[in-house]
């Protein structure tokens, strides 16, 4: 795959390295968020239909980019938060229950989880990295298989972590997970799209990830997906197009006790947002075609020898196949100052994002080779 920074409207004077902060929309995308704008002009031209056709196309769509054969298992949420308070909202926690996280993960992967701990009595456990740049990324998910035991009811993670990339061994998480009976929620959204992801592989409980970084489409939209273990739960909200045969709008107030099947009463009120679920899937179409894994080839070989210049140079980066390549923390050496870093980054125009005590650099497709260099040439 070659860049595809065509298909976008970045301006030429900056060098976007920060998708994880959020991602540019292609031209195609706002083209379809423009249409959805423009659809609510002439509301008579709204179709019955118009309220189920594009979300059934999208949680297709997505259903494809995470490989599973079952759609309805795929739902519209607006943010991480309210796809893991559908996780929260279903947990059976008891007094000696833990719940594992790793250290300094997202806050909306966390806050959920302390709010049900505090009201049973369990506890969360963190798992955090060890104090070494050696073998940092094995040695973490080695503490992570470690800590799951019979009082582990659910280990929430991202399949990278947001601030440094460290890729998290979710196979073996599974497996180990599944040994003691234990749920597996993944935030996905600094991954999907731009890492393969193969639901029949890994069997999470749930994934959840937001629309608007790795997944390219619009802010305030994204996927969640449910396993079997949430089919009789209770959503956080009771819409009526959740309800089954909510399609026949003649029949609404002969009110339902039934849902529309599978995970789709996880669903949030109003899923059929007419500017950002075209957005949405448009994008999703789009990185089905590229393929995540030409994605992932594409930034591995954009940032290889890039990398490998600033280790060099003494910054400590972890190695490839422990990181990803669309995310990665830069950690300083011993003579490197992080205020000149910044401000010589910023100088140059150049985008990316600080966290903890990384660089966080996160390429995509729309990124060459020219301003990877510019940013080893910057640092430098
Ligand atoms: C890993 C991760 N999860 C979730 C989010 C966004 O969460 P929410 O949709 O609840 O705002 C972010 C945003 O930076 C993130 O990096």
């Amino acid at each position: 795959m070659n860049s595809q920074k065509h298909l976008f409207s970045l301006d030429p004077e900056i060098t976007y390295l920060n998708c994880a902060y959020m991602s540019p929309l292609m031209k195609s995308v706002e083209e379809a968020g423009i249409k959805g704008i423009q659809r609510k002009l002439q509301p008579w031209k709204v179709k019955g239909e118009n309220f189920f056709n594009e979300s059934n196309d999208l949680r297709r769509e997505f259903a494809k980019l995470i490989n599973t054969s079952e759609p309805n298992r795929c739902v519209i949420i607006p943010s991480v938060s309210y796809g893991l308070a559908s996780v929260a909202h279903n947990l059976d926690l008891y007094e000696e229950d833990e719940i594992l996280v790793v250290s300094e993960q997202f806050p909306s992967n966390v806050y959920p989880w302390r709010k049900v701990v505090e009201e049973a009595g369990a506890r969360i456990v963190t798992i955090t990295p060890p104090q070494t740049t050696e073998n940092r990324a094995k040695l973490w998910n080695e503490y992570i298989l470690d800590a799951i035991n019979t009082k582990t009811k659910m280990v929430a993670c991202g399949h990278i972590h947001w601030a440094d990339g460290t890729i998290f061994d979710l196979e073996a998480i599974r497996a180990r997970t599944t040994d003691v009976e234990a749920l597996l929620v993944i935030d996905g959204t600094q991954s999907i799209g731009a890492l393969p992801f193969d639901i029949q592989k890994i069997k999470p409980d749930a994934l959840i990830a937001a629309g608007y970084k790795s997944m390219m489409g619009p802010y305030s939209i994204g996927m969640a997906y449910y396993g079997e273990a949430f089919d009789d739960g209770n959503p956080i909200e009771e819409n009526w197009i959740n309800r089954y045969k909510s399609e026949d709008f003649s029949n609404l107030v002969n009110y339902n006790n039934d849902y529309q099947p599978q995970a789709l009463r996880y669903e949030v009120g109003e899923h059929s947002n007419f500017i950002l679920v075209p957005m949405l899937l448009e994008a999703i179409k789009i990185l089905n075609e590229w393929n995540p894994e030409n994605i992932k080839t594409y930034c591995d070989e954009l940032v290889r020898e890039p990398i490998s210049k600033l280790r060099d140079a003494g910054f400590i980066i972890e190695e490839e196949g422990k990181r990803a390549s669309n995310l990665f923390g830069i950690r300083l050496g011993v003579h490197h100052n992080m205020d000149d870093l910044k401000q010589k980054l910023t100088e140059a125009n150049i985008f990316v994002s600080y966290r903890g005590d990384a660089i966080r650099v996160s390429p995509n497709v729309y990124n060459n080779t020219e301003e990877v260099e510019k940013l080893v040439q910057t640092l430098m």
